[in-house]
């Protein structure tokens, strides 16, 4: 609109209440919460870990998120010109600069996987994913191929279609329309799931605690998941925070999206465990799970082709939402720099991401041979130097500069007295030492 054309990124757009709240819970749902919860829940002892999963998003998920949301309200501007805005010191924004290049890179590899959704989603409802049964070998036949980029071009086309249209009417509009959608293709699944003959056993594995497997790895895990799954570090909430009104209560968003993002990890583990047990499957994570495992369930149980394409359409609504926060934040910290209005900020964004995101869409699969150093593929490089290093960092930095450099904290987290402490004591003391473990374990740096 008008409003959001001229050249800032505060231009008055604001969210609704419950539209902040939604666009958050859109941004920390994800890929993540369905390919990579279940399994680490299974693997590292059912019901033990969640256990331990819950007091991770509280003791250092959600006062790093209330620190970012502040931190963009308080400040008015992207995840750069936030922090320089609320010091004074142009050195943190060039530190805020890190989770914007984070967020852009992260977005680049993203946006191959989303594509990745919405092309299965296809093959699922046609029923041409069922033609042969290797789904193995179907799976790295496309990822082979040149067809991903044409669905990576998709995605992009969708997000800048959504960021065009601002704040209110972009962000806030496509995620009340999505996320009611999501909720009914959850549970409609839950609900495939858990009538299947022998679901009960993959609850079961699910939920059983076993405190035996509660090692440290274990622990680390669940602390890099809760950061991963919240999308905290790489800006996101700074960059949303700076469209919420001063009325509101961030800490009851905060809370709201940290019981959102649960209880969709909860559901999916419902949807994931029942149904890889049913069929005698093994529950694994990350691609192979969506791609290559489920199908071989969805191929055999009566309107699997539907079910499957719903299972494919949820994945996909899951990524499209964290898609648009991803992008907004690189868009807003140029708006604060170029004249050029907002639609164009987006197309040039979206057009460059799209560039920057080819050679991870056509290293993963060996589409295009020599993209790999070091045994790993661009894809894997960028993802895990930025799930591994910036996202750390990201955190770090934003716990630090609102526990010891930040003065009017207390005003913007809008926390009582008492409150207000522990959140501090959080951010100073448990957060940053946490932040750290989590980086040297997951770069290899600590072993157990
Ligand atoms: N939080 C999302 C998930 O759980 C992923 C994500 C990470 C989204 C980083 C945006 C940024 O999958």
């Amino acid at each position: 609109g008008k409003q959001a054309d001229n050249g800032t990124n505060n231009a008055g757009e604001q969210f609704s209440r419950a539209g902040f709240i939604l666009a958050a819970i859109g941004s920390s749902v994800g890929l993540g919460n369905m390919w990579k919860f279940p399994y680490i829940t299974g693997k590292y002892g059912g019901a033990a870990f969640f256990m331990v999963f819950i007091i991770c998003l509280i003791i250092i998920g959600l006062p790093i998120m209330l620190a970012e949301m502040a931190i963009g309200r308080g400040g008015r501007g992207s995840a750069a010109a936030s922090f320089t805005r609320l010091s004074g010191n142009k050195t943190w924004g060039g530190l805020g600069f890190i989770s914007v290049l984070a967020s852009f890179l992260i977005f680049s590899y993203y946006a191959v996987v989303a594509g990745w959704t919405l092309h299965y989603a296809m093959l699922s409802f046609t029923g041409n994913l069922f033609t042969s049964t290797d789904f193995g070998a179907r799976f790295d036949t496309f990822i082979g191929s040149y067809w991903p980029i044409f669905w990576q071009g998709i995605v992009l086309l969708l997000t800048v279609l959504v960021l065009t249209a601002g704040i209110s009417a972009g962000i806030e509009r496509f995620n009340k329309i999505l996320i009611p959608g999501l909720v009914i293709l959850l549970v409609a699944l839950v609900v495939r799931s858990l009538t299947l003959e022998g679901a009960a056993e993959g609850v079961g594995f699910f939920l059983n605690p076993d405190f035996g497997k509660l090692t440290p790895e274990a622990v680390l895990a669940a602390l890099g998941h809760a950061f991963f799954s919240l999308s905290l570090g790489m800006g996101i909430m700074i960059t949303y925070g700076a469209y919420v009104n001063k009325r509101q209560s961030l800490s009851g968003a905060a809370m709201a999206v940290g019981i959102g993002d649960l209880l969709y990890a909860f559901l999916a583990g419902m949807i994931i465990f029942p149904t890889t047990f049913a069929f005698q499957l093994e529950p694994a994570q990350g691609p192979g799970l969506a791609f290559v495992v489920l199908p071989v369930a969805f191929s055999a149980m009566p309107l699997g082709a539907w079910f499957g394409g719903l299972f494919f359409i949820l994945l996909a609504i899951a990524a499209l939402t964290s898609a648009v926060s991803l992008l907004e934040v690189s868009v807003s910290f140029l708006l604060e720099r170029v004249k050029w209005g907002r639609t164009k900020t987006v197309w040039i964004t979206g057009i460059v991401c799209f560039i920057v995101g080819l050679p991870s869409a056509l290293s993963v699969g060996g589409t295009v041979k020599g993209l790999s150093f070091g045994g790993r593929s661009i894809f894997d490089w960028v993802d895990f130097v930025t799930s591994n290093i910036m996202l750390p960092l990201g955190g770090l930095i934003v716990t630090i500069f609102a526990g010891y450099f930040w003065k009017n904290a207390s005003e913007e987290a809008g926390l009582t007295a008492g409150w207000f402490k522990v959140w501090l004591f959080m951010l100073r003391y448990i957060a940053p030492i946490l932040v750290v473990l989590v980086f040297l374990y997951s770069t290899g740096l600590i072993r157990f």
